[in-house]
């Protein structure tokens, strides 16, 4: 893959432009408490970029429940969780944003990048709004209009789309190792932020949000 070729980045949210995935953690732990599975750092990490109900599956895996309940209930628990990231991610402000992740964006733009949101979260439109980063990106991707979550491509892929741009010419950039599936999987250039041990399979990868340059995202593809 060319650096040359890139026209766009597909952006996750929540870890990538705030610090939302403690939220999302801090509320699947308590459902996971709720249900009596264990909370481990391996459970943590996986439901990282995974959406709600295959994030309830998982919890519910875990601690070996996945038959103990109805889609009802299911439905239930996962909206309880749901509003408890909403009371917790109304008290984000601009302020909120990962230190570094406004200054890429407009970094971006001025190079005549084209942005678009590739997030799992049905709760994106609204965290951006908080953010007051809306107008940052040309649009954003649905997950509901598409097949499968992360891991599989097909949000990335949706991305390219929405850019009107091929996979080869679009980059996307992810906290999650789902994420970096997802990514690698629709043929884009990953671009992972977080641990060697979560993200080894990113093509670019980063410690911290506050490293993510053209430069230094340059600097490692050479
Ligand atoms: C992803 C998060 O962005 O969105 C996950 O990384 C979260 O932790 C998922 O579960 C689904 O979000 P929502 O807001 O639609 O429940
Ligand atoms: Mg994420």
């Amino acid at each position: 893959m060319n650096f040359a070729d890139i026209r766009g980045f597909a952006f996750d949210l929540d870890g990538v432009i705030a610090d939302t995935a403690r939220f999302h953690t801090q509320a699947w732990h308590q459902l996971a408490d709720q249900v009596k599975t264990p909370w481990t750092q391996e459970l943590e990490e996986g439901l990282k970029g995974v959406g709600r109900m295959d994030s309830l599956e998982m919890i519910l895996r875990a601690g070996g429940h996945q038959d103990e309940y109805s889609q009802e209930e299911k439905v239930a628990l996962a909206t309880s969780k749901n509003d408890r990231y909403q009371e917790l991610v109304k008290t984000l402000t601009p302020a909120d944003a990962l230190p570094g992740m406004v200054d890429f964006l407009a970094e971006l733009k001025a190079a005549g990048y084209r942005l678009v949101l590739a997030s799992a979260s049905k709760n994106a439109p609204t965290v951006l709004k908080y953010l007051q980063l809306t107008a940052a990106f040309e649009g954003v991707v649905d997950p509901s209009s598409v097949a499968n979550g992360k891991p599989a491509p097909d949000i990335y892929l949706a991305a390219a789309k929405m850019l009107n741009l091929a996979p080869e010419q679009v980059a996307g950039v992810e906290d999650a190792a789902a994420g970096v599936a997802a990514i690698n999987a629709a043929g884009e250039l990953s671009i992972g932020i977080g641990s060697a041990e979560d993200l080894r399979e990113a093509a670019v990868r980063f410690d911290s949000t506050s490293q993510v340059t053209l430069e230094n995202i340059k600097k490692q593809l050479n």
